[in-house]
């Protein structure tokens, strides 16, 4: 990877101190870095993608839907069912990823300085400098929480024109309740602003969506993703919920024929299966409360987590060397940037007891 750009190479200014996003993949390491589901898809859906495919792979030569409107069809029906709403695919907009959803907004709302408030999702600022996006980094309290009159206070003062909130936030699992996400998106539209939620982990809280306040708060895009709830993360598909005008927004910066015909088939087969992967969300809340009370009891600190992983910190060496042991001892979790804290993602039962046992048996 360069570090000192070469003269002929015409970088833009804005990303020569850039570097790639990634979380280490170390192989014959058990990863609980990334906030993977740890299930394999279950045989059930594996199954019936195999049925599926066949009709798709003959029609490799044609470029796919380029709307993918059964797909969004499906996930505007999905999201119905889980919150009670009302919306059709003209409220959903579908990519390769929530962080392509992420782009696509940025390049088609990015006129105006970005706001978000951190820690959260780091690939936020990221996906602002490399569109040319302003981004203004907001503080969260010690605690992770976010203090909302200050963050309105930041809203009036730097008029984003898009504001993002994380929740369950990422890295710290922190949930925002839903009443302080009503005062952003009050906020956020006195100055013609849109209130962004990522809820990559919504399907691990029990906080209502932001997607139900879509009706009364026209200024609200909610991203969602299947990577983490319906164990899809290679598969690569994210959507977002939001009124059409923001929909006929992404339209305009979306690439041509952007999700393949594959993608959306396969994505289509997992939604109809989506019982079955919401039962096995189910056990990673379960587990998530048993790590997180294993945690206490040898002595550490858990930030509540509304997630699929847990914050924690309380080590007796610095976070970077424990992340080091841990990995030699042949487990991979995160070391976020925080000082004195790790993130680690839940796995299954096994996976987990393999992380406490390497944790406890730490020197
Ligand atoms: C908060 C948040 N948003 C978005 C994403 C991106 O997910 P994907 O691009 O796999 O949909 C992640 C992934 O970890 C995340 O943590």
């Amino acid at each position: 990877m360069a570090t000192n750009w070469p003269s002929w190479l015409p970088l833009r200014a804005s990303l020569r101190t850039l570097s790639p996003y990634g979380a280490p993949q170390i192989p014959n390491v058990l990863s609980l870095n990334t906030n993977e589901n740890p299930f394999e898809l279950p045989g059930e859906v594996v199954d019936a993608i195999m049925e599926k495919l066949p009709q798709v792979l003959t029609r490799l030569n044609r470029y796919p839907d380029r709307d993918a409107t059964k797909l969004r069809t499906l996930l505007a029906n999905y999201i119905n069912t889980a919150s009670g709403t009302n919306f059709s695919q003209v409220n959903i907009w579908a990519a390769n990823g929530s962080n392509e959803i992420l782009q696509t907004l940025m390049l088609a709302l990015g006129e105006r300085p970005a706001l978000g408030f951190v820690p959260s999702y780091s690939v936020h600022p990221l996906i602002a400098q490399t569109t040319g996006v302003e981004w203004r980094a907001g503080n969260r309290r010690e605690n992770f929480t976010l203090d909302i009159s200050y963050a309105i206070q930041e809203i009036q003062r730097i008029k984003p024109g898009l504001t993002f909130i994380t929740t369950p936030n990422n890295p710290t699992g922190t949930n925002l309740p839903i009443t302080d996400i009503i005062d952003l998106a009050k906020a956020t539209a006195e100055i013609n602003g849109v209130l962004v939620v990522d809820e990559a982990y919504a399907e691990f809280s029990d906080e209502l969506s932001a997607v139900t306040l879509l009706g009364t708060h026209h200024n609200i895009v909610v991203v969602r993703t299947m990577s983490k709830a319906f164990a899809f993360a290679g598969a690569r598909v994210g959507y977002l919920v939001a009124q059409p005008e923001v929909i006929d927004a992404c339209l305009i910066t979306r690439l041509p024929y952007h999700l393949s015909s594959v993608t959306q088939a396969i994505a289509e087969v997992a939604l109809t299966h989506s019982t079955a992967l919401m039962a096995e969300v189910a056990q990673l809340k379960v587990e998530r409360e048993r790590v997180c009370a294993a945690l206490i009891a040898l002595g550490y600190a858990v930030a509540p987590s509304a997630a699929n992983f847990l914050l924690f910190s309380g080590f007796k060496r610095t976070s970077p060397e424990i992340w080091k042991e841990l990995v030699d001892a042949g487990i991979l979790i995160r070391d976020v940037g925080i000082t004195g804290y790790l993130r680690v993602t839940i796995g299954t039962p096994a996976e987990n007891e393999r992380f406490l046992a390497a944790l406890k048996a730490l020197k």
